[in-house]
């Protein structure tokens, strides 16, 4: 029996690669892809969740959800990473923008046409996450499980020397999801990063005789060129899709319970992730942390993810 998932997220290049792996793996029922601003605006998130899911078009089409804008958001993106568009100014085409839901309201009616059953899938900032936590209190009861992207246990930033960008981009959501009385699986930076994929990536993904391979090959080269140009790398590292693979391949990754919390409020440690790991902690340890995984067979699943995405995809 597949498994439901949401999957929430920013797109943004990394956010197109994961929902590229979900979309198409029969583990998994994606009932629906909910936007959320961070990588770029709400409205282009939006737009770019749409045409993702449309130039991929999975034998199972998810409902849509649509972003609206932070409380607070503050002034930063990754478009210097991802491209104006968040998705390399490839110029994709997409449809005439279908009226949705926003986000947090489907989160709640997916959530509640099944309770119990559906896992949430964190891929950006959790702004939608404690909206739809506000919209219904029960909502984490009635969740199977929540997976975020997001965070550092080790306390190296990508956005700033502490902070990881999903829980920078707004601290007071991300900490109303960790503080909640559930359990969360996180998994962080520490982790992600840890999967370096080199230029040998471009030869290893589906070819243009798919709908899969055409998307991938129009976007993924832009993240290798900004992380040269931008940060001085020869490699990428794609966050999000190791998240769908920890998701999809447990078995591969080590998890940690811990208690933690987000700063809200510091001037230089804002939004870092601080985990308690004394012995005789008081804390509750309800985050099941990710601390280690095998790199190698990690990689390969992803290739191969992606590689089945392609095939399932052919013109
Ligand atoms: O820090 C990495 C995270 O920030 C990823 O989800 C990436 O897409 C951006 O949202
Ligand atoms: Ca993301």
């Amino acid at each position: 029996m597949a498994r439901k998932v949401i999957i929430d997220c920013d797109p943004g290049i990394d956010d197109a690669v994961a929902l590229t792996l979900a979309l198409f793996d029969p583990r998994l029922e994606v009932v629906a892809v909910t936007a959320v601003a961070g990588n770029v605006s709400a409205e282009q998130a939006t737009r770019n969740v749409q045409t993702i899911v449309e130039q991929l078009d999975p034998p199972r089409y998810p409902r849509l959800g649509s972003a609206t804008e932070p409380d607070s958001a503050p002034y930063i993106d990754r478009r210097h990473l991802n491209g104006e568009d968040g998705l390399a100014g490839a110029g994709l085409a997409v449809s005439q923008l279908a009226r949705q839901h926003p986000s947090e309201k489907l989160i709640c009616d997916e959530v509640r046409a099944a309770p119990g059953e559906v896992t949430l899938v964190c891929l950006g900032p959790l702004t939608n996450v404690a909206r739809a936590l506000t919209r219904d209190p029960e909502l984490l009861s009635l969740l199977g499980r929540i997976v975020i992207m997001g965070g550092s246990v080790s306390g190296v930033g990508n956005v700033t020397p502490c902070a990881e960008f999903n829980i920078y981009f707004d601290p007071p959501s991300a900490r109303t999801i960790f503080r909640s009385p559930t359990t969360k699986t996180l998994v962080p930076l520490d982790v992600t990063d840890q999967v370096v994929l080199s230029l040998e990536l471009l030869n290893q993904l589906p070819d243009e005789t798919s709908r899969a391979g055409r998307l991938l090959r129009a976007i993924v080269p832009h993240l290798f060129r900004t992380h040269r140009h931008e940060l001085g790398q020869e490699s990428i590292r794609l966050s999000d899709t190791v998240a769908i693979a920890a998701m999809l391949h447990p078995e591969l990754f080590h998890t940690t319970e811990l208690s933690g919390d987000v700063e809200t409020s510091g001037e230089l440690t804002l939004g870092a992730t601080i985990f308690d790991r004394r012995p005789n902690s008081p804390q509750r340890a309800d985050i099941e942390v990710t601390t280690e995984l095998d790199v190698p067979a990690v990689t390969d699943c992803i290739v191969r993810g992606l590689a089945d995405a392609g095939r399932q995809t052919a013109i």
